[in-house]
């Protein structure tokens, strides 16, 4: 019988979502151990609110087929704070019922501005203070008389903020409330925390810092201040008695709390974290501490300043995206003392965190600082890519028994920390030290493992650069003075994203804040959102760019191919328009194609381009602009038909045509070469369907050949920068010359996708040769060690190498196809789809065991894994006409074995200028 499990709202994967900002949640559901053949033919769904003694239920029962993103089916929609669980059972085409699912919960957070009745409020000094300031330690004590039915904590800051009851931490976030376009949206958390009160007078502490809000962040050095003069704090504790008549209680931020300095006397993204534990104030959060005067012993607490309402302007809402988390940790593995004598500790993996000092002793007053960086040149720490920003901790010790410190309100991109000040040789620093990972807690979306295993670390990396550039809103890069939502970056990442990691949340979320910062911009997207460039004389000129901008049709629409949720289509819609319309395109002649005038970044870093003009394409950016133009207009159409908004879809179908027409008239030769004779020009041509396979197969195949020439000629090097990269194997694959593909994928000279693996990189790289092949770092200012944008390729490792492909949104169809090529004798790739894991994996073994002879015969073993609500079509190479077989299958697990021969030269050669 079919089981029916992981019922869930929207696309919150717990099975507890608390404090959501839902009045309708969509449901959706999958099944486990459905027979062959099962179909889901109708389904029930029970809802159930607990309401303080009773349950209130009531069923509703619909025949259809779906199970994925089911419309609300109750009258009413939900309610601030209303508590409800959902239980799904349903029916299949044989009329048998599976049984009730486990229950999945869900309680709504405060979704109007009048559910707040807490003040905003800040320190007394900090509306004076200068510079970067000390954290602020706020406190408030309450009675509480049990039982307690439900304690709920809504909780922000303007900032940072941590939250301790009774000198206990609540939850688990790292760096809440995130990131948002704070003059649009401010976050704010939910936590039960029922089990952290006690009868009797209980406290209510929580430490705030800048952080993005009022901390130095932005481009060149960044500013201060960008939406707001100093941190605040609001929160609001709402205490339900398990009494008759379940009386309830509000403890809310106002004049009445308390607040001092606390040990953290320096809080900045960039610059890290200064902790002097001497300073520490004890029991700060705690009931047991100095209540009732101003003062302990060696602190002095002030009644906390009471501030205007936030504007109404400022949405107060819960978010979408999951939380940022210290997902794992990372013990060192190496001590090394460099050639100055300095001690450095290398994790052996590059990544975004800090480091956890454990158990440490050494005497009150002594400081031990932490430098961080990614790589190492001439054996010391590189720390040149930082720019300006200094990642660096500094603890003081308090001279106890044994301390611990990790930073709470910094992060740093990092392989290596350099460690001064460590209190002496008794004490082990591998064992007192290890490296905490955080990033947005998003989940695992695949997995690809293949016969060469450079690329299995190539895929590797693709994977820690993503975590690490995905904390709270998608990054650039987490080490230096940046770290922002730059929109080009996710444009060009996003298809391959969704593959790699469950990132529609974040995504969701941060979208929001692309049309906000879009709106403020009188239409016209930000390069970053949120918008850390607003005070920047140069970035907040309203420039127009092409990719960076067209991140507002590309997002969303990889989105809902990943998903087949058509809401964020329409969450994006007006964003979407925006952008097309406001795009400045040519005055006369082609009208329909951008105007020249407005600066490109093009295919940024080409690496021919000059290390310290990474915009000197060898690829016209004007011409790069104008495909990303047609593909906008292509995809808006395909968006406009799907929300049905018929006008518009012919509007831009139109519009599409005649901006390809007058490209084909400007760019391309009637044969399929294009004025940009470089790798990028053709493998955008050809995947974004620039060439139309269908209408000009003549000029598309020209096109393919030329662009494997070019490959070829450059002894299988790329060419290509941020606009080119993501495309190049697909465009070779697609044309016909799928081993030249591999021969690039699998050159390991530089540049090249592997030659950073084989300088021992862990992660992805900004540039092809951030570090050069002599060790040294490259001399340009973009030089991180930790981008995703070449990464990107890894869609290619799922589609071709492993050969597992969505065909239609949300994975209903897909396509088992290896691509057999190089040397390559097994793949294997998994994907996480709505309806469940699809999997795939192949391996191959010459018929002649000993894998010599003149019969090249070989046997590809297939097995293929497929939920229910799938179908899977699969693509075998065989012997004979054709030399392809194919099948369907659905849901199930499947074997299939095949004879073929591999019917191609390897090694591929490079093309030699004759002599
Ligand atoms: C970022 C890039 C970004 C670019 C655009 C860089 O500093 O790291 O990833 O897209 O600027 O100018």
């Amino acid at each position: 019988m079919a089981t029916v499990v992981d019922v869930h709202f929207e696309h919150y994967r717990t099975l507890n979502a608390l404090g959501v900002h839902e009045t309708k949640p969509r449901l959706s559901w999958r099944y486990i151990t459905a027979p062959p053949g099962w179909k889901q033919q109708g389904y029930e769904v029970e809802l159930s609110e607990e309401r303080e003694e009773h349950t209130l239920s009531s069923t509703i029962a619909h025949t259809s087929p779906r199970n994925i993103l089911i419309p609300w089916a109750f009258d009413t929609g939900l309610q601030s704070r209303q508590r409800i669980s959902i239980r799904v059972r349903a029916w299949g085409e044989d009329g048998v019922s599976t049984d009730w699912s486990e229950p999945a919960r869900l309680e709504v957070g405060l979704l109007n501005r009048a559910d707040w009745i807490c003040q905003r409020i800040t320190a007394p000094w900090a509306r004076s203070a200068v510079g970067a300031e000390a954290e602020h330690l706020y406190r408030k004590t309450f009675p509480v008389s049990t039982p307690v039915a439900r304690a709920r904590l809504y909780i922000t800051a303007q900032g940072l903020y941590e939250a301790e009851v009774n000198g206990r931490r609540i939850g688990d976030y790292f760096l809440a409330p995130g990131w948002t376009a704070y003059d649009g949206r401010l976050q704010y958390q939910t936590y039960d925390i029922t089990s952290a009160l006690s009868s009797g007078t209980n406290c209510l502490g929580v430490r705030v810092a800048e952080g993005w809000f009022c901390g130095r962040i932005g481009f060149e050095g960044g500013h201060r201040n960008i939406w707001g003069p100093h941190p605040a704090l609001l929160a609001q504790l709402e205490i339900t008695y398990s009494d008759a008549d379940g009386r309830t209680e509000t403890i809310c931020t106002d004049a009445s709390w308390m607040v001092t300095r606390g040990p953290i006397r320096l809080a900045e993204i960039y610059d890290g974290e200064k902790y002097d534990a001497t300073l520490e104030v004890p029991s700060w959060s705690s009931a047991g501490a100095d209540t009732t005067s101003s003062t302990t012993s060696t602190t002095t607490w002030e009644p906390a300043q009471v501030l205007a309402p936030l504007p109404e302007s400022v949405k107060l809402t819960s978010g979408f995206s999951e939380p940022v988390r210290r997902t794992e940790t990372v013990q060192p593995v190496k001590k090394i003392t460099s050639p100055l004598g300095k001690t450095l500790v290398d994790f052996g993996q590059n990544l975004v965190g800090y480091v956890r000092l454990k158990r440490i002793r050494g005497p009150r007053g002594h400081k031990i600082t932490l430098s961080h960086a990614e790589v190492l040149e001439n054996g010391e720490l590189g720390t040149r890519p930082l720019r300006l920003c200094k990642a660096i901790d500094e603890y003081v010790l308090k001279g106890a028994e044994e301390e611990q410190y990790e930073p709470r309100f910094t992060f740093h991109g990092f392989r290596y920390t350099q460690v001064d000040g460590w209190p002496g040789d008794d004490l082990d620093l591998l064992a007192s030290t290890e490296a905490v990972v955080c990033h947005t807690d998003m989940k695992s979306a695949g997995s690809f493992d293949c016969s060469e295993p450079l690329l299995n670390k190539l895929y590797q990396n693709v994977r820690w650069s993503m975590r690490g550039n995905f904390l709270s809103v998608p990054t650039d890069c987490p080490q230096r003075d940046e770290r922002l939502g730059w929109t080009g970056d996710l444009a060009l990442f996003a298809p391959t994203a969704v593959l790699v990691y469950d990132c529609f949340n974040i995504l969701k979320n941060w979208l929001i804040d692309v049309d906000h910062d879009q709106g403020v911009l009188g239409g016209v997207p930000p390069m970053v959102s949120p918008n850390a460039t607003l005070p920047d004389p140069v970035w907040c000129r309203r420039v127009p760019c092409a990719i960076w901008h067209d991140v507002t049709i590309l997002a969303p629409w990889n989105l809902y191919q990943e998903t087949g949720d058509l809401s964020i289509l329409a969450q994006q819609y007006g964003s979407m328009l925006e952008w097309m319309r406001v795009l400045p395109r040519n005055k006369t002649g082609a009208t329909h194609l951008w105007d020249p005038s407005p600066f490109q970044l093009g295919d940024w870093l080409d690496p021919a381009a000059p290390p310290d003009q990474p915009w000197k394409s060898a690829t016209d950016a004007k011409m790069v602009a104008n495909m990303f133009l047609i593909q906008s207009l292509d995809i808006i159409s395909e968006i406009s038909a799907l929300l049905g908004r018929a006008p518009e879809a012919t509007h831009f179908r139109t519009e599409a045509a005649s901006a390809r027409a007058e490209f084909h008239a400007e760019y391309v030769t009637p044969n399929g070469r294009i004025v940009s004779d470089t790798q990028a020009a053709y493998a955008l041509a050809i995947s974004l369907n620039i060439l139309q396979q269908q209408q000009h197969p003549a000029q598309f195949a020209r096109a393919g050949a030329r662009l494997a020439e070019l490959v070829r000629k450059n002894n299988f090097r790329i060419g290509t920068g941020f606009a080119g990269t993501p495309f190049l194997c697909e465009a070779l694959a697609a044309t016909g010359h799928l081993q030249v593909a591999y021969a690039a994928l699998l050159e390991t000279g530089c540049p090249s996708w592997l030659y950073p693996v084989t300088m021992g990189a862990t992660t992805v790289w900004e540039r092809w040769d951030s570090m050069l092949p002599d060790g040294r770092i490259n001399p340009g200012e973009m030089t991180s060690f930790n981008h995703y944008a070449f990464g990107a390729v890894a869609k290619f490792l799922y589609e071709r190498v492993a050969g597992l492909k969505r065909l239609e949104p949300g994975w209903t169809r897909c396509r088992v196809a290896p691509a057999v090529g190089a040397e390559f004798t097994r793949a294997a790739a998994t994907h996480v789809t709505p309806q469940g894991t699809v999997s795939c994996e192949w391996n191959t073994v010459p018929v002649d065991e000993n894998g010599g002879g003149e019969d090249k015969t070989e046997v590809m073993r297939l097995r293929v894994s497929a939920p229910y609500g799938t179908t899977v079509e699969v693509v075998l190479p065989v012997l004979g006409e054709g030399e392809r077989w194919e099948t369907v299958v659905g849901p199930g697990t499947w074997s299939f074995e095949s004879t073929f021969r591999r019917n191609y030269e390897w090694p591929v050669l490079p093309l030699k200028p004759k002599s």
